[in-house]
């Protein structure tokens, strides 16, 4: 898996701008390296009585570190739900900003750290506060169910907050009670449990730069190359995408379908660094990257998160000694009030999701 991705990446306002994020790649990490580097970082969290929430895109190094001492690797409903279980002091968040900010959100007693805060998400980057209030203020009728990757000041306006492993079993329950909903921000996945629900959804207009890259097109003929391959699919995808799929999911969903399916191989659309943990699962089973860009570009699969590449060894090592610039915090007034979506989700979650959805020891 490539580490070193775009410095700058392009992303859709709402509002019709196109902006430019900064994602700095980290500090590479070579062979001879590695081990004493895992080891300090093992002796650390100990130490530090910290525990490492990792998500599935994250390096391979930072999974294998998080299933190794005792943490989780896991789509971003269990990340919420583990952190929040754990008994240690300090969570140390492997992924995106707005994961380190609902952890701090439910763990508001605890240290919460990232590796690096600069690492955003297109999503919540394309959501402004102000913009989406006054959307929700616009439409005082609907239930303002928001994606999870979005930021504390979006979900304290909201009265649900979903992650994609649950966004349809929620959307459909409020359907059923006659509820109509404001969605944000990501269309595909909007548009996708619309679909599936037949809910009333009046949807904010952004997507993921990854996701929005995969092509149906170029994955119709690399199927018709791996014509026994089923094809793995996570709804922030495009339509055309998700209508070849053979399974749709989270990325822990993805790894559960493949796990379900029984094939030789999986074409998956979704960032590959998935791939580790469903080689790690699936050993002998082939896995390829979904198309991300037709004949003549340069990059055939482009699908990683130049956000969650930010994620290194160096960086976690630097962030468990206590280097300044690297805990979450939120403002506390703000927390409180986005807590409650996120809590409901939970809550609703032990009912209707209730089994274990991450990846501890492997
Ligand atoms: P999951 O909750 O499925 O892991 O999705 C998080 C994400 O950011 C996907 O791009
Ligand atoms: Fe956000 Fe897309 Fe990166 Fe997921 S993959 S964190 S949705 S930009």
């Amino acid at each position: 898996m490539a580490i070193a991705r775009p410095i700058q990446i392009r992303f859709e306002r709402y509002s019709g701008d196109v902006g430019l994020a900064p994602a700095k790649p980290p500090r590479i990490v070579t062979a001879e390296e590695r081990p004493a580097l895992v080891a300090k970082a093992k002796r650390l969290l100990k130490e530090r009585d910290a525990v490492l929430v990792a998500h599935y895109y994250v390096h391979p190094d930072l999974q294998d570190l998080a299933q190794a001492s005792g943490g989780t690797v896991s789509d971003s409903l269990e990340m919420a739900r583990f952190g929040h279980e754990h008994p240690a002091k300090t969570i140390v968040v492997a992924g995106v900003r707005f994961m380190g900010e609902t952890a701090k959100i439910l763990n508001p007693e605890k240290r919460v750290l990232m590796p690096d805060l600069d690492a955003e998400c297109s999503l919540d980057l394309a959501t402004p506060a102000d913009e989406f209030a006054a959307f929700c203020d616009a439409h005082p009728d609907r239930v303002v169910v928001v994606y999870a990757n979005t930021s504390a000041a979006v979900k304290a306006r909201a009265d649900w907050m979903v992650t994609s492993s649950i966004a349809e079993k929620i959307v459909g329950w409020l359907h059923a009670q006659g509820k109509k909903i404001l969605w944000a921000p990501d269309k595909h996945l909007g548009d996708y449990v619309q679909r599936v629900t037949g809910a009333d959804m009046l949807m904010w207009n952004a997507s993921c730069v990854v996701h929005d890259e995969f092509k149906s097109i170029q994955l119709e003929e690399l199927k018709a190359l791996h014509p026994g391959a089923k094809v793995l699919v996570h709804p922030e995808s495009p339509r055309a995408v998700i209508e070849m799929a053979d399974a749709v999911g989270s990325t822990t969903g993805i790894i559960m379908a493949a796990e379900r399916l029984g094939a030789k191989e999986y074409i998956v659309a979704t960032d590959g660094g998935i791939i580790h943990q469903m080689r790690k699962r699936l050993p002998g089973v082939t896995f390829i990257e979904a198309p991300t860009a037709g004949k003549g570009a340069t990059c055939q699969s482009c699908a990683h998160c130049p956000w969650m590449a930010m994620n290194g060894l160096y960086g976690l090592i630097e962030t468990l000694e206590g280097a300044p610039g690297h805990e979450v915090f939120v403002d506390p007034e703000v927390g409180l009030r986005a807590r409650a979506p996120i809590e409901r989700m939970l809550d609703f979650a032990k009912v209707h999701l209730p089994t274990f959805q991450g990846s501890g020891d492997a």
